[in-house]
């Protein structure tokens, strides 16, 4: 059975949250779609996952010496690596996504699980996925010039999607819902229409 995991980073809660809303539309569309695919979900505000530091790090090294790959510490970076799609679902946060979701990444980034390395040193990917979403919503809006700078969160997720050989990155990007004046139901509506739309493809 295949599995679509979905890394919930909307911290504000998923009453509160617009990147909640457009996710959840989009969910909602894709699983009407596909009803066979097994949803599992990752709810980044109740792991309280803690940032790396030495002792983080000592651990995973300790048991990746230990080939223990199985180790509950690899939890999240094998159940990333085994999902066959991923949706990560994150406000725009201070040019670029919540520092939760940047610590949820060094628990997956784990060599021999999400990626590795072949006999001549080159870097593989050992994912799964073919397809890896990130909807996000800001609130400002910024035009395409702006974009390498404002984009980061979106050209590093899409450079870790390389590295962990997923070669489907897109982002659905809802802008500009916290400018004085925008009609902010009206942007949300458009973006839960576009999330439908994404989703009968996707
Ligand atoms: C901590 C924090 C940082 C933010 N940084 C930015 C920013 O750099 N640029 C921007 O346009 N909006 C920024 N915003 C506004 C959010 O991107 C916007 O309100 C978004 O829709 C929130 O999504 P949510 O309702 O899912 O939490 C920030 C909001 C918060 C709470």
């Amino acid at each position: 059975m295949e599995k679509l995991l979905f890394v919930d980073c909307c911290l504000r809660g998923r009453e509160k949250s617009a990147t909640y809303q457009v996710a959840d539309t989009f969910l909602k569309t894709y699983r009407e779609i596909h009803p066979q695919i097994q949803l599992e979900e990752v709810v980044l505000a109740e792991e309280k996952l803690p940032c790396y530091t030495g002792r983080e790090i000592e651990q995973r090294d300790r048991l990746l010496g230990a080939g223990q790959l199985d180790a509950p510490a690899f939890r999240l970076a094998r159940q990333f690596a085994q999902a066959d799609r991923i949706l990560i679902a994150a406000p725009y946060w201070d040019l670029s996504f919540p520092a939760m979701l940047k610590a949820y990444i060094e628990h997956i980034c784990v060599c021999g699980i999400t990626f590795g390395y072949a006999d001549g040193g080159a870097e593989v990917g050992l994912c799964r996925a073919q397809k890896l979403l990130l909807v996000t919503t800001s609130g400002g809006a910024f035009s395409e010039g702006e974009m390498w700078m404002r984009g980061t969160g979106c050209a590093y997720l899409k450079a870790l999607c390389h590295m962990f050989g997923i070669p489907d990155f897109q982002s659905l990007w809802v802008q500009g819902l916290d400018i004085w004046g925008n009609d902010r139901q009206m942007l949300l509506q458009q973006g839960q229409s576009d999330a439908r739309e994404l989703a009968e493809r996707w």
